[in-house]
């Protein structure tokens, strides 16, 4: 059975990425080929030439327009031809390259992977914290060799942290706390509130020598998505589970490429010092640096997965945020037949 959620919006890349050169990405296993045209709108087609299936990406951008390489068919931004190959012959109008559905919103750029029909902006993953005037947000991209449920599991579980992370997010009262799991339809939420700490070595400073309270919120959001409420505050600022300052959310969009690959797009959202690109640049830097630090744990994982058919994924009470989120998500690929 695929892993792959269809009827979804993914994201395929960073807005800014994105421009009237020709971008290329794979998403749930379908090649797609973005540009934006002269108006600054998208266009998004399969990036397989209809004719002998070279990579549209390959081609030459004519006006609003995309000429294959090999024989010079030309499509519109709908995906349909506009000009044969001889250019005397009228262009067959039915000879098309698969069109997405395609918006931008939030920083990133989405693709409607399914039934076109169903293509609702309705229906896109709420980040809301991406966007807004007293936000601000950046983040980068990897491509990590794994399953994108590997990387759900390991967000959902920031125990992992300890070990991946000990010299920067990393610290043993992270073994020491309860977490709770919460599941409302298909939103899965982890909640871990680490009372009265020493900080971790990243927040060293901050709070005079004395102790923090430290929490870390996952949300996981269908069908691939992990946004983290996270924040340290100094014990007298006197926050608690149900009462702290929402100031800084992880903002993790994981898209699978194939079955056993993802691309990983990372972020941070703050609402704090929002003027202060230094800060931004820094952040984005410290994330780069943890996140690169799961890349290699990952890849390891998936190759140890690929070589050990015979054994079985274990799940121990730690796992849970990443097994209920992994049940929505084999429930909605199973209810789309
Ligand atoms: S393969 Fe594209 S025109 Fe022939
Ligand atoms: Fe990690």
């Amino acid at each position: 059975m695929t892993s792959f959620l269809r009827n979804q919006w993914y994201v395929i890349g960073w807005a800014r990425d994105i421009g009237t050169d020709c971008y290329a990405r794979t998403v749930c296993g379908e090649p797609i080929l973005v540009y934006r045209k002269a108006n600054g709108s998208l266009a998004a087609m399969r990036d397989a030439c209809p004719h002998r299936l070279l990579p549209l990406s390959m081609g030459l951008r004519e006006g609003d327009n995309i000429r294959c390489r090999y024989h010079g068919l030309m499509l519109g931004p709908d995906g349909c031809a506009v000009e044969m190959p001889i250019r005397t012959q009228a262009p067959n109008r039915s000879v098309c390259a698969q069109s997405y559905p395609v918006l931008e919103r939030y920083g990133f750029v989405w693709v409607w992977i399914g039934d076109a029909a169903r293509a609702d902006p309705a229906l896109l993953p709420d980040f809301w914290m991406c966007e807004g005037p007293d936000w601000v947000f950046d983040g980068g991209t990897y491509h990590v060799k794994c399953d994108y449920r590997l990387l759900v599991d390991n967000l959902m579980d920031l125990t992992h942290e300890t070990y991946v992370h000990a010299s920067t997010i990393g610290q043993g009262e992270l073994m020491e706390s309860e977490i709770t799991t919460h599941v409302e339809g298909n939103q899965v939420r982890v909640e871990r509130w680490m009372a009265n700490i020493p900080p971790a070595p990243a927040w060293r400073g901050m709070a005079e020598g004395g102790n923090v309270n430290r929490w870390q919120i996952c949300h996981f959001v269908m069908p691939s998505n992990v946004l983290i409420d996270v924040g340290v505050t100094p014990v007298s600022a006197g926050a608690t589970l149900e009462d702290h300052p929402i100031h800084s959310f992880v903002i993790n969009a994981m898209t699978p490429e194939t079955e056993t690959s993802t691309w990983y797009y990372w972020g941070a959202a703050r609402n704090v010092d929002i003027d202060d690109p230094e800060r931004t640049a820094r952040t984005k830097a410290i994330q780069a640096k943890v996140f690169g630090e799961d890349l290699e744990i990952l890849e390891a994982q998936q190759r140890s997965i690929e070589t050990n058919p015979d054994l079985k994924l274990a799940a121990f009470n730690i796992d849970s945020g990443g097994v209920r989120s992994r049940l929505a998500i084999s429930r909605a690929i199973r209810e789309q037949g």
